[in-house]
């Protein structure tokens, strides 16, 4: 025999020179024992005592050194091989003549969670000498996918994880895949509440930020660059800072036709836009006819089209006067269409909805 290789991850299995030892030569379980816990040890060799104090603790020391000579008599006989376990001057050794290898001292030495192929020796779940090295080795394993960014396998070990969660829930979000990433969110809660805990504030954050969605964005026509309307732009954005901490305002920009009103209006949307803002655009054409709130209409709608948790975050009274206008106007009976009910439905269902008005209130501003 010129190697032994040993596979302790995920069960139990011995290939001598490449071949498999069939399953029914281990049918002496401490034959198979012995092997295993040399070959977790160092250098495949122990001290005759701590064979002993691993595998036969209880027993008086006479009765232990037969029960290690019959072990490493089915050992041998199992493998095939006479010099396959060693019992000489007070050690033992496992295959001192042979290149022994294993799947534990290859993943420790790589680092690398895809050679874990399981738990250490599940079929000896409830003997104490594989208990450590099982811990040690699942922790070896859990911070090599970390490392990796290999969520999947980190939450499939360890389901509360909230990190692991997280992650996997960004990764979803910015695949464009909000309803997967919230499930992932639900996955974590259910996980955190067999233990009896809750999600943590990071991942309530991001929680509310996957649910809320991108900020909408109102059409802006892409258009050559602009020129000039340095002072104008600078008063405008002025009061663009002034809405963001809170006082919103009316900004109002006249000036004969042609002269660049819309363009201005324009490029302060796209700023604001790019700053992750909502943004809404309504416009009152003449030919339209005199509707009343015509342009706020046509800009909710397209904000509500785009965004409809936004309105869950209004008080019950906005969201009437909200279902109200929008209702009448040609967008509002589209979507309602669509959604195979009144607008006003999905505005008063919202009502309902208290969380998410936290969310929403902290949500990327209109
Ligand atoms: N500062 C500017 N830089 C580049 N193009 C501009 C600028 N202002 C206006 N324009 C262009 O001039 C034309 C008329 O401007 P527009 O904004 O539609 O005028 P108004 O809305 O005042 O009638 C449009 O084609 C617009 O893109
Ligand atoms: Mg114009």
């Amino acid at each position: 025999m010129e190697w032994l290789e040993v596979r302790l991850l995920g069960g139990f299995q011995v290939l001598r020179d490449g071949d498999l030892v069939p399953q029914e030569a281990w049918q002496h379980r401490r034959g198979a024992e012995l092997v295993k816990v040399l070959a977790l040890a160092r250098e495949h060799r122990l001290h005759r005592e701590q064979v002993i104090e691993a595998l036969w603790p209880e027993l008086p020391y006479d009765a232990a050194l037969a029960n290690l000579h019959k072990a490493a008599h089915f050992a041998r006989r199992a493998i095939g091989e006479s010099d396959a376990m060693v019992v000489h001057g007070g050690r033992v050794a496992l295959a001192p003549g042979a290149l022994v290898k294993t799947d534990v001292e290859r993943f420790e030495a790589e680092d690398d969670p895809a050679l874990y192929s399981g738990e250490l020796l599940p079929e000896d779940w409830y003997a104490e000498w594989a208990s450590e090295a099982r811990e040690r080795l699942r922790l070896a394993y859990l911070r090599s996918s970390r490392a990796r960014g290999r969520w999947e396998e980190v939450v499939a070990e360890e389901p509360a994880d909230e990190e692991a969660h997280r992650s996997l829930m960004r990764r979803y979000a910015d695949a464009g895949n909000r309803s997967v990433a919230l499930r992932q969110f639900e996955r974590l809660k259910a996980a955190l509440a067999e233990v009896g805990l809750q999600p943590g504030a990071e991942t309530l954050a991001l929680h509310e930020k996957v649910s809320r969605g991108p900020a909408a964005v109102a059409p802006v026509p892409v258009r050559s660059p602009m020129v000039g309307r340095d002072s104008e732009l600078a008063i405008a954005r002025a009061a663009w800072r002034q809405a963001s901490e809170g006082r919103g305002g009316v900004l109002m920009v006249s000036g004969e036709p042609g002269v660049g009103k819309t363009r201005l209006c324009e490029a302060l949307l796209a700023e604001a836009s790019s700053s992750s803002w909502s943004t809404m655009r309504g416009a009152a054409p003449e030919e339209e006819g005199p509707l009343p709130y015509a342009p706020i209409v046509e800009a909710l709608d397209r904000l509500l089209d785009a965004r409809p948790d936004l309105a869950f975050s209004l008080t019950s009274a906005a969201q009437g006067e909200l279902a109200r206008v929008t209702a009448a106007s040609p967008a509002a009976a589209d979507r309602s269409r669509a959604q195979g009910g009144p607008a006003k439905d999905l505005l008063e269902r919202g009502a309902g909805v208290r969380a998410s008005r936290r969310g929403a209130r902290s949500g990327p501003p209109v």
